[in-house]
């Protein structure tokens, strides 16, 4: 594994060996064993929409792990006043080890690859979120000391969250319902990938039908970045595709709530489902930091 562009790129073993690796790391540094994996190594972290989570996890792994992080937004970058990112991306191979980049077009993740020499990590696209999901499954092994068997379930918009979710819970061995209004449906490239798995996958109009027996629920905000303009738009068409205590009775007894944060309470979860799940979320959200340093060994000490 040289680049994390997408969940579609991973084999199911290059997940697991990911997460293998994230709960050894956590472990390590939870016990104050030290792992500079990557000594002498830069990275530099691209942004090119804001992020609380993924660079303070970055900037922290990469230290953790005995490397230099650069933050690099793209406002202060050429890359902001148009230059092109070929020719980014050749220059940067020749002084980083490593690429993060969020930004908008998955296809800018896919050229500085293809354009570069050096590892490429997607710290979001519109398309997809694979750092996120990786540690949202993470979690959910850690709670559930499992994968394989779970149902998982999404309410919400066709985004990053739900492309990647789906990808990531096949892949795993997850089942995987989801409840989308009409026009707001997943990716047809995720759809052409979940066909594949039969009655694994699910699509619904409503919640109630795809969160019945769920193991874990998974909601994002119905407004992604980018989208602003767009909100009170998608407030009504996402009218009822709240994760409530009456949607929640459905789902298993023990299900789990997963939410990549940030959260609107009052839109997409209420304020008391978020707080009675705290400790869940908030796990997934540490567990940002495990898996992208994970990632990050695996893809530059393989490079
Ligand atoms: N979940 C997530 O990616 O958070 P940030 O936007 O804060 O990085
Ligand atoms: N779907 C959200 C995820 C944020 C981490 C967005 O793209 O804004």
């Amino acid at each position: 594994m040289k680049n994390l562009l997408k969940m579609l790129d991973l084999s199911s073993e290059e997940i697991v060996e990911i997460l293998n690796l994230a709960d050894q790391l956590k472990y390590e540094q939870k016990h104050g064993i030290e792992h500079k994996l990557l000594a002498g190594k830069s990275v530099g972290l691209i942004f090119e929409k804001a992020s609380t989570r993924t660079r303070v996890s970055f900037e922290v792994g990469t230290y953790q792990l005995g490397g230099q992080p650069i933050f690099l937004s793209s406002k202060d970058m050429q890359i902001g006043r148009g230059e092109p990112v070929q020719d980014t991306a050749r220059v940067l191979s020749r002084y980083l080890d490593c690429i993060m980049i969020r930004t908008f077009a998955q296809s800018e993740v896919e050229d500085l690859a293809k354009y570069g020499s050096i590892p490429i990590i997607n710290g979001l696209t519109d398309f997809c979120h694979p750092c996120q999901i990786l540690a949202d499954l993470m979690t959910i092994r850690e709670f559930k000391g499992k994968l394989e068997g779970l149902k998982m379930c999404f309410i919400g918009d066709g985004n990053n969250m739900m492309n990647s979710l789906i990808v990531g819970a096949l892949k795993t061995g997850m089942s995987i319902a989801v409840a989308c209004p009409q026009g707001y449906e997943p990716h047809e490239d995720v759809l052409a990938f979940a066909k594949e798995y039969g009655d694994k996958f699910q699509m619904f109009r409503t919640p109630k039908e795809a969160v019945v027996d769920a193991d874990v629920v998974i909601t994002d905000v119905w407004a992604s970045m980018g989208q602003e303009g767009e909100a009170e738009k998608r407030k009504k068409a996402f009218d009822g595709y709240q994760v409530n205590d009456e949607l929640m009775k459905l789902a298993k007894p023990d299900a789990m709530i997963q939410h990549c944060l940030p959260a609107h309470r009052g839109e997409e979860i209420t304020e008391e489902v978020f707080e009675a799940h705290a400790n869940e979320i908030f796990e997934e959200a540490e567990n940002r930091l495990h898996a992208q340093k994970a990632v990050m060994v695996k893809c530059i000490n393989n490079a």
